[in-house]
């Protein structure tokens, strides 16, 4: 997840490239760069860093050049650094590209370039790209790229110029965005509506597989064979501020519905007929006496799940605890104990200073995060990174999504590599596969779920039930009501209710019940019937075939192995946590006295 722009035209080319790597700002950056064209030269500036820093770079330039591509990183490959900055060049700098996206066979490629006498400067997944065009390249750049991405296996949007054509860009795409425009002077692309829409409201959108070749005020568009065709127009009836929320009113709702996308990059390369995860050849869990997991909020229910998964198909202790009860208790941890930390943003105080304990300790650890380079990142021993993009909204919704099901892959992993069979694996592992597309399905309900919401229109609380796997997804639907809508919400396990929450249950109470696994739904739903019984409002969210006729809401998760149901209820319980703060007038993205990334104590 980056930015791209790129123009040609009459104009000068740098204040486009900036102002467009400025709208692209909310996707995140740890580093930023250009390259222009002009008589024979490219000339690139790029610096890690925000794009501030890059902007204080470029003042000690007369830059006026008429064509240029820019970029801003999240980083993938390689730490953020002055080298691993896009754009790159070929050694003869000739030829120039910036990339956004992963490039899966790139180790492949790197080997058979080291083979022709090619060495990177940078520990890039991208750089391939540049030295590929270089060997191949004959003075037909459109033919070469055309090969070029017949070789690369992942996702790119692509941006490449050559001091052959000083004023030509050529563009490429394969899932990741890219969005191209133009007025009478001149060319532009960019991965995001926002960078372009100060310029044209009218925009062609690449296709997968598309090349295109922007020349000033004209933008042509090949497919995969080369042929030429008619280019995707769309146009964009709003103004920038919406734009940069891609048309959504918050980032939450639009990071909701980024999760098919961002679930798939995090699978990408990773979940295939097996689970490859390198990072975790070798380990077995029976060399340690005990494995806890550790993470704060809703990491913290991701890690519940990862425990759950680990209980279920293996045979080791393992305790999961929030992070900052773990650092006060007498949790025995010395060098035979393995240790997992959770966390979006890799910088949460309490799950740092639990690292930190643990690695005084001797013991092994390994941290799932979204953020490169953060400092649980750099501290643990091992580090496996989701690919969820920058996250803006408090309330973690595609970062939650994401870090479910690398903890389903890496719970398969860890299991395969200890010695266990995991029942239904083959099942578990082509459902995983399909769990962008199961997600869609849940997001195709937000009409329904905006309905159920009005329930708590006037209504203070709400309770959530589940039994087993459900009570993990009832505590992150709860605890996502709270944080966004200021209803108080209570979740229980259903058997638990009878033992006193029930005194709570009376005329219009409004429940959410989980019944998605199927040994216990039948438990579950006597439960629903003792709520309803004392006049509660009750939404049912059930796997398909467990049948309630009494209940009169009911919604059907499409159909997944029983293990990966939470992560289809978790889009469930976004939107009817969403609807409802909407419903109530809430500031959904800067929910009171919460922050994004809490680094006290
Ligand atoms: C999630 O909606 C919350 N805003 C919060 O619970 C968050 O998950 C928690 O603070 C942990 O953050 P981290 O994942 O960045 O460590
Ligand atoms: N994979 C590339 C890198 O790590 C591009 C990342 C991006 O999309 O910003 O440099």
């Amino acid at each position: 997840m980056c930015g791209i722009t790129a123009y040609t035209g009459k104009g000068r080319a740098l204040p486009f490239l900036i102002q467009g790597l400025e709208k692209l700002e909310y996707r995140g950056y740890d580093s930023a760069g250009i390259t222009l064209v002009s008589n024979g030269e490219l000339v690139t500036v790029k610096t890690k860093g925000a794009l501030a820093a890059l902007k204080e770079k470029l003042a000690q330039y007369d830059l006026d050049q008429h064509a240029g591509i820019g970029h801003t990183r999240w980083a993938t490959h390689g730490v953020p650094s002055n080298l691993n900055s896009h754009p790159h060049t070929n050694l003869s700098n000739t030829i120039s590209i910036v990339h956004n996206g992963i490039i899966e066979n790139y180790q492949s490629i790197k080997e058979g370039l080291g083979m022709q006498g090619y060495t990177l400067a940078s520990q890039t997944d991208s750089e391939v790209i540049v030295h590929l065009l270089d060997y191949y390249y004959e003075g037909d750049m459109k033919a070469v790229l055309r090969k070029v991405m017949s070789y690369l296996e992942g996702s790119y949007a692509l941006c490449v110029v050559s001091v052959d054509e000083p004023d030509t860009i050529y563009a490429a795409k394969k899932e990741s965005p890219m969005i191209l425009g133009m007025d009478d002077t001149a060319s532009f692309c960019a991965s995001d509506i926002p960078a372009l829409i100060s310029y044209t409201k009218d925009m062609i959108t690449l296709e997968d597989g598309q090349m295109a070749v922007l020349k000033p005020g004209h933008v042509s568009v090949y497919d995969g064979q080369g042929r030429e065709v008619e280019p995707k127009f769309i146009h964009i009836p709003y103004d920038l501020e919406a734009a940069q929320k891609n048309g959504y009113d918050t980032f939450m709702e639009k990071e909701m519905h980024e999760q098919p996308y961002v679930i798939r990059e995090t699978l990408r390369g990773r979940v295939e007929d097996r689970i490859i995860m390198p990072e975790l050849d070798g380990i077995d869990l029976h060399a340690f006496d005990h494995v806890y997991f550790l993470a704060c909020g809703t990491a913290y229910h991701a890690a519940l799940y990862a425990q759950y998964l680990g209980r279920e198909w293996m045979d080791i202790p393992i305790t999961c605890v929030p992070a900052s009860e773990f650092r006060y208790g007498n949790y025995p941890v010395n060098d035979r104990t393995f240790c997992v930390f959770v966390s979006q943003s890799g910088e949460t105080a309490d799950t740092l200073a639990a690292l930190k304990m643990c690695l005084k300790a001797g013991a092994a650890t390994l941290t799932l995060t979204n953020v490169l380079d953060s400092s649980l990142a750099r501290l643990a021993d091992i580090t496996l990174y989701t690919c969820a993009g920058p996250e803006i909204a408090v309330a973690s919704t595609k970062a939650y999504t994401t870090q479910l099901v690398m903890l389903a892959a890496m719970m398969v992993k860890l299991a395969y590599n200890s010695g266990y069979e995991v029942k239904d694996l083959d099942q578990f592992i082509a459902d995983l596969k399909e769990i962008p597309n199961a997600v869609e399905a849940m997001l195709d309900r937000k009409n329904t779920m905006a309905e159920y919401a009005r329930l708590l229109a006037d209504q203070r609380d709400a309770y959530f039930i589940g039994r087993q796997l459900d009570y993990v997804n009832v505590l992150e639907g709860a605890l996502k009501l709270k944080e966004i809508s200021y209803v108080h919400a209570d979740a229980y396990y259903a058997g638990e209710l009878k033992h006193g929450p029930i005194a709570l249950i009376e005329e219009g109470t409004v429940v959410i019940a989980l019944a998605t696994q199927k040994e216990v739904a039948a438990k579950t739903i006597s439960n629903i019937e003792e709520t309803i019984a004392r006049g509660a409002e009750v939404i049912l969210i059930k796997a398909p075939g467990i049948h309630s006729d009494k209940i009169e809401r009911q919604i059907d998760l499409v159909p997944v192995h029983p293990y990966l149901t939470g992560i289809l209820v978790a889009v469930l319980l976004q939107l009817f946590a969403f609807y409802t703060a909407k419903e109530k007038g809430c500031n959904v993205d800067q929910p009171r006295n919460l922050a994004k990334s809490v680094t006290v104590e």
